[in-house]
């Protein structure tokens, strides 16, 4: 017999039916037993006799039984198919289960986080953690849907490259083929999209992870995220924020009906504006700050196009320069400030646009440079030595040979899912994240490599931790 869903068995009242699962929990009645049966419908209650008593929690039962139709005194109006509850002909123990090393019927935040990522199999078991994952593929589907229909098309690039330098440091992948060599894994395929651009793509995005050797925050994932990247030729910055608002008003419409957008058109302020307004360039303009459902979306636009240079700017330039980008180096100066490069650099404006939700920058991105000689002087002005000039030569050679002018966003979406449903942590929207230590869940990586495996490399380890 077919198997029947949960979720199903109130439209097959008096029909024997086949429900696989896990006991969600047990009442023991003596002569009776009633467990609740959890798929990934929902639960439902099933009645048992004495072959119930050895079901513990978690097992991963299969049930044969029939739909009965409860009294109307004994409905259950918590759960979705509290009008039925099912007979049991037979039990089927599949899979016994120990007791669990935490709790999944509570939301969680209570517990011990490191715990939690340890067993991050069983967390997820949580309904909110469920739920949370459901609705990051809902968002995941929509935006790739959303933006097939505007003609744009996915294009995977790749992990195994070069540094990408977006402000953090890189992961390096020794090589094997090439001892002492190494890949860097992409902070954001910053380049791959633009080099997409010269390739006469024209639209391109990538749901894509991103790797960042940074430091966690509770909007700040170790080690990897995922990016709504995207990129389009022929546009201005106002196409650019035009097709961004509406794929994200589309979206809270399909998949948020409950949530509102508290200001539409959405507000556009200056970078020098916000600073001095709010004491930031992400200012959060909820209305009610008390409301679960407000979303305050916002754009900074007219960032500087540097900042003063700190021992921070790690990967800039040989430590004498003076300017560090203030986004990234491929974002374009405005038109009319392009003098100032000469004379005045950190009065020069970028072409930058931040999305900003609730006081969270969910997304930021550019018009591109797409004049090789613009391009040599930001590098320049940046300190980049030779040698690192020579790292991203091919950006300039691709643009001697006919660019579009061009620009694109990327907006986090662990962070924009983690800003829309007020989760405490990006980690409450990502299945398996790092811990905060940069230990991955469950497997515990980063672990040591064998002799065999350093030496084939070419690698020597000087110091254990
Ligand atoms: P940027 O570095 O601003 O731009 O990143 C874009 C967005 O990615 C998200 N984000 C993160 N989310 C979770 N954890 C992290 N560690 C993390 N780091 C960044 C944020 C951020 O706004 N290539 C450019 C985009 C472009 O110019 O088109 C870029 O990566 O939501």
């Amino acid at each position: 017999m077919e198997r029947t869903y949960v979720a199903d068995t109130v439209n097959k009242i008096g029909e024997k039916i086949n429900l696989y699962g896990w006991v969600d929990s047990k009442r023991d009645h003596k002569k009776i037993v009633f467990i609740d049966l959890r798929d990934r419908t929902g639960i439902v209650q099933v009645v048992g006799g004495e072959e119930f008593k050895e079901l513990s929690s978690e097992d991963v039962i299969h049930i044969e039984g029939t739909v009965k139709e409860r009294p109307n005194n004994l409905i259950n109006s918590k759960i979705k198919t509290g009008t039925v509850e099912i007979e049991a002909h037979t039990l089927q123990i599949l899979s016994k289960a120990q007791s669990l090393p935490i709790p999944i019927n509570s939301h969680g935040y209570e517990i011990d986080e490191e715990l939690r990522l340890k067993y991050r199999y069983l967390d997820i078991r949580r309904e909110r953690m469920t739920q949370n994952l459901r609705i990051r593929s809902k968002v995941i589907l929509f935006i790739s849907n959303y933006l097939a229909s505007q003609g744009f098309i996915e294009v995977e690039t790749p992990i195994l490259t070069k540094t990408t330098p977006e402000g953090a440091r890189d992961f390096l992948v020794p090589s094997r083929l090439q001892k002492g060599k190494f890949y860097a894994l992409p902070q954001s395929p910053q380049q791959y999209k633009q080099l997409l651009m010269v390739a006469g793509i024209e639209r391109y995005f990538q749901i894509t992870r991103c790797f960042r050797d940074e430091d966690p925050r509770k909007d700040r994932a170790y080690g990897e995220f995922t990016q709504l990247d995207l990129e389009m030729s022929f546009v201005t910055q106002e196409d650019i924020l035009k097709l961004t608002e509406e794929l994200f008003t589309n979206l809270v419409k399909e998949i948020f009906p409950e949530k509102h957008i508290s200001q539409t058109p959405w507000p556009r302020l200056s970078h020098k504006e916000t600073v001095e307004k709010y004491g930031s360039d992400r200012p959060d303009l909820r209305k009610n700050k008390n409301d679960k459902n407000e979303l305050a979306f916002c754009w900074t636009l007219d960032f500087p196009l540097f900042t003063q240079q700190s021992e921070e700017d790690f990967f800039y330039g040989s430590g004498k320069a003076k300017f560090a980008p203030s986004h990234h180096m491929f974002t374009a100066p405005h038109p009319d400030d392009i003098p100032l490069l000469d004379t005045d650099p950190l009065k020069v404006r970028g072409l930058q646009h931040d999305l900003v939700l609730n006081g969270y920058e969910v997304g930021g991105g550019s018009i591109r440079i797409n004049n090789p000689l613009i391009q040599a002087k930001i590098f320049e002005l940046i300190g980049f030595t030779d040698k690192q000039k020579e790292e991203f030569k091919h950006m300039l050679e691709a643009f001697t040979y006919g660019v579009p002018p061009h620009g694109g966003i990327a907006p986090g979406i662990d962070r924009l899912l983690f800003s829309l449903l007020g989760e405490t942590s990006v980690r409450e929207v990502i299945a398996f994240p790092a811990s905060s230590g940069g230990k991955t869940s469950v497997m515990n990586a980063p672990s040591e490599a064998t002799e065999e495996q350093l030496k084939e490399l070419g690698i020597c380890v000087k110091e254990k931790v």
